[in-house]
């Protein structure tokens, strides 16, 4: 396993001033666990309103700052929207694209989806571009065209390089808040296709150090098989994140299974 990566994605809840408890308890949890979770890249995407507050409490922490979407373009007539120029400077080093919910009720393309990663690279930010399918393309056994094709489109004009990495997060719609998962071995041979794809189009090398997450109903206690799993680089976890301990446990179970291997 490379070196894993957990991302707690809050979506739109915590105000500023819930922000500041969260992560106040987040950070005093982790310094009581004295754990070694310095061996994972845990990043916290809060929303848009808390980036400010979440990066001065989380400088010099370990812990990175994600956002949960940013426009493709720099600045400009966009009402509502917020650049990966303007994330960049506000302290983000990460951002999730594609989340299903932005697919479904912003009507998000995979073409825009890419766009918003390219200029994500530009400003220095990691992407974590998320695909998966919904349920009635699993039931009608479409899972891996869907995705497939989502990865196509996704990753069409991207150039990742060695000091510019973009990340995968397969996350099955129907999984997501839901309680319910793919076996840990339809998550595994999910990701193998999601690699092989994503080596094929971005070349061998590029696709054997593509980190792959998993999101989905992500807790403490499915976490363990998932992240045993070969080719599951990490996790993308979201109501579970909303509670320090709930996600610092996922954080040491990524750790956990990265000493294993
Ligand atoms: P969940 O959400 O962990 O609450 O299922 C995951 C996600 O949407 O990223």
């Amino acid at each position: 396993m490379m070196r894993p990566i957990v991302v707690g994605n809050w979506k739109m809840n915590r105000t500023h001033s819930e922000t500041e408890s969260l992560i106040m308890e987040i950070l005093s949890r982790r310094r009581e666990r004295g754990e070694e979770d310095a061996a994972v890249d845990t990043v916290i995407a809060p929303p848009f309103t808390s980036l400010p507050l979440a990066a001065r409490l989380l400088a010099g922490t370990g812990i990175a700052l994600g956002a949960q979407n940013c426009h493709w373009e720099e600045e400009g007539a966009f009402t509502g929207e917020i650049s990966a120029k303007m994330l960049a400077e506000g302290g983000c080093t990460w951002v999730i694209l594609g989340h299903s919910e932005r697919r479904e009720y912003a009507a998000e393309s995979d073409q825009q989806i890419s766009r918003k990663a390219q200029a994500a690279l530009f400003w220095g930010l990691t992407p974590i571009l998320c695909v998966g399918e919904k349920r009635d393309e699993r039931e009608s056994g479409r899972a891996e065209s869907v995705v497939e094709a989502q990865i196509e489109r996704c990753l069409e004009d991207l150039q990742p390089d060695a000091d510019r990495r973009i990340v995968i997060a397969y996350e099955p719609v129907w999984a997501i808040g839901s309680g319910e998962q793919p076996t840990p071995e339809e998550i595994h041979s999910m990701h193998r296709l999601i690699r092989a794809e994503a080596a094929g189009m971005l070349g061998e090398t590029a696709g054997e150090s593509l980190p792959i997450l998993y999101g989905g109903s992500v807790t403490p206690f499915t976490a363990p098989p998932i992240l045993a799993m070969e080719d599951v680089d990490g996790v993308l976890v979201g109501g579970a994140s909303l509670e320090a301990d709930t996600f610092l446990s996922i954080v040491s179970e990524a750790a956990r299974a990265a000493g294993r291997t």
